[in-house]
C-alpha cells in the first residue's frame, strides 16, 4: 500500500519539528499516513483511535467527504484571489454563514490563517479601536497565567506559559496577567464547572486599581484553557470578568480557538457560559483543521468605529496574503455544512453526561489526582514523578500510541477532546485504554 507520499522517509533530520522532542522523535518516529472518521492509520499499518481531534481541530472527524469535495472543486475552479482590494464570493458567503452562527452582536469577521494570527489580529483590533475612538491612552493588555494564545509575540506576551515566554526577550510592554483558576486543593474531581474561584476575577479590579482603567485596552482569556491542561472556569467567573470589563470600558476577548465549533456542546463557549465577549478568536474547527484558517469576530460597534473618514481610504492597516483564501473558505463552508447535517455543534451536549461518567470512572486508576470535564473535553491529571515532571504523562502518551490510542499530554495532564462524531463505544475504548496504560507505566 506504499506510494510515494506514504513511504516513511528515512532521513528525518531536515525538518525541525514544532513543539516536539526532535531527537527522541527521530529515534522512534510516530508517523501517520492516513485517516478516516475516528481513526488514523500509522506508517506500519495500525489503526489509532483519535482521542484528541488531531490537535483539538478535527471536530467532524477525518477525511469527511463534503470537506474533501469542496477543496477539490475549489482548487480546480479558483485557486487564489488577491485578498487586498479584491474579493471572491465564498469569502463573503462564509462570513455571512459564520456571523449567523456566532453569539448576538459578533457580526463582523476578519480572516487569518491560524489561531496565533487570530490572536495578533484581535489584540491589534482592540488597540486600534480605542485609538480611533480617541481613547488612545488605553494601551495595556491583560492576559492570564497558564493562558495559551499561540506563539507570536503578542500571543506569548499575554500568554502565561513560562517556557513559551522566557527565551524571547522583552515581549510586548504594558502587559499584566490575571491569576489562573486551577485549584486542586478545593476543586479536584469536579464534574463541569468548579464551585470555587469566581472571586479570582476580582483580581482584574486590583490590576485596574494599579494601572487605572483609562490605560487598559482589553482582557484576553480562553473561556476554558486547553493547552495548559483543560482548566475549567469556576462558576460565575467569566460573568464577573464581563461585569468588571463593562464597568471600566475594557474590551473582553475570548480566545475560542479550542472551544469554538461545538467543543462544549454549544457552537461557542460564549453560548455555553452565556457570556458574550466583544471580540472572539477562532481557528482550528473552522475548517475542521483541514486547511489553515482562522477567524476573528468583532461586535458591530467595534467594526463601525473604523468605518469613518474618506471612503477610498483603507480603514484598518492589517491583513494577510491568504485572508479568506478560496480553498480555505471552501473547506470552511464544507465544514459548516457537515456540522449542520450531523448536528455536531450540539452533539457534545448529548454525549456530555456519558463522557463525564466514563472519565470519572478513572478516579481510582493509578497516579490520578484529578479528573475534570466539560462538553466533550476532559483531563486526567497525574501525580508527577518526583524530580521528573512531565515524564509520567509522556510515557503514557507513547504507550497509548503504541496501543492504538492518540491522547495529548501537557505537563502531567492527559487532555482529551475526541472528534464530535465519537460513539459511546469509542468513549469506552478511550477510557479503558487509559486505565490499562496507567497500570503499565511507572
Ligand atoms: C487557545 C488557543 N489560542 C491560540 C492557539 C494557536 O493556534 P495555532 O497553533 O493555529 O497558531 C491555540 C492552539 O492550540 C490555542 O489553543
Amino acid at each position: 500500500m506504499a506510494n510515494s507520499s506514504n513511504v516513511t522517509p528515512n532521513d528525518l533530520n531536515a525538518f525541525w519539528m514544532p513543539f516536539t522532542a526532535n531527537r527522541q522523535f527521530k529515534k522512534a518516529p510516530r508517523m501517520f499516513v492516513g485517516a478516516s472518521d475516528m481513526h488514523y492509520t500509522t506508517s506500519d499499518g495500525r489503526q489509532v483511535l483519535d482521542g484528541t481531534s488531531g490537535l483539538w481541530c478535527v471536530n467532524a472527524g477525518h477525511c469527511r467527504p463534503k470537506i474533501t469535495e469542496a477543496i477539490q472543486k475549489q482548487a480546480a475552479e479558483l485557486d487564489y484571489a488577491p485578498a487586498f482590494q479584491m474579493g471572491h464570493p465564498k469569502a463573503f458567503d462564509l462570513a455571512n454563514k459564520l456571523v449567523a452562527l456566532t453569539p448576538d452582536g459578533l457580526d463582523h469577521v476578519l480572516y487569518t490563517n491560524s489561531g496565533s494570527e487570530s490572536v495578533e489580529t484581535a489584540l491589534k483590533v482592540a488597540l486600534a479601536y480605542h485609538r480611533v475612538k480617541g481613547d488612545g491612552s488605553r494601551f495595556r493588555l491583560i492576559g492570564r497565567e497558564r493562558g495559551y494564545h499561540g506563539v507570536n509575540f503578542g500571543g506569548i506576551s499575554v500568554g502565561g506559559i513560562v517556557p513559551n515566554r522566557k527565551m524571547f526577550g522583552t515581549l510586548l510592554t504594558g502587559v499584566d496577567h490575571l491569576p489562573h483558576t486551577h485549584d486542586l486543593s478545593k476543586n479536584a474531581f469536579t464534574k463541569g464547572e468548579p464551585e470555587h474561584g469566581a472571586n479570582l476575577a476580582d483580581e482584574l479590579e486590583r490590576i485596574v486599581g494599579l494601572h487605572d482603567a483609562s490605560t487598559i485596552a482589553a482582557v484576553i482569556v480562553e473561556p476554558v484553557a486547553g493547552s495548559t491542561g483543560v482548566l475549567i472556569p469556576p462558576k460565575g467567573y467569566l460573568q464577573r470578568l464581563r461585569n468588571i470589563c463593562d464597568k471600566h470600558g475594557i474590551l473582553l476577548i475570548f480566545d475560542e480557538v479550542i472551544t469554538g465549533f461545538g467543543r462544549l456542546g454549544t457552537p461557542f463557549a460564549a453560548d455555553y457560559f452565556g457570556v458574550i465577549p466583544d471580540i472572539m478568536i477562532t481557528a482550528k474547527g473552522l475548517t475542521n483543521g483541514v486547511v489553515p484558517m482562522g477567524a476573528v469576530f468583532v461586535k458591530s460597534e467595534i467594526h463601525d468605529a473604523f468605518m469613518t473618514g474618506p471612503e477610498e481610504m483603507i480603514e484598518f492597516f492589517h491583513g494577510y496574503t491568504y485572508s479568506g483564501n478560496p480553498i480555505a473558505a471552501a473547506a470552511a463552508l464544507g465544514t459548516l455544512e457537515t456540522y449542520k447535517d450531523e448536528g455536531l455543534l450540539t452533539r457534545g451536549a448529548e454525549l456530555g453526561p456519558y463522557w463525564e461518567q466514563a472519565l470519572h470512572s478513572l478516579k481510582d486508576a493509578p497516579y490520578v489526582i484529578d479528573v475534570r470535564n466539560i462538553g466533550l473535553v476532559g483531563a486526567i491529571e497525574l501525580e508527577p514523578i518526583k524530580g521528573a515532571p512531565t515524564k509520567r504523562a509522556f510515557a503514557a502518551f507513547v504507550k497509548a500510541f503504541e496501543q492504538g490510542l492518540l491522547i495529548r499530554t501537557t505537563g502531567d495532564i492527559i487532555a482529551l477532546s475526541p472528534p464530535l462524531i465519537v460513539e459511546k463505544s469509542q468513549i469506552d475504548e478511550i477510557v479503558d485504554g487509559i486505565r490499562k496504560i496507567l497500570q503499565q507505566i511507572d
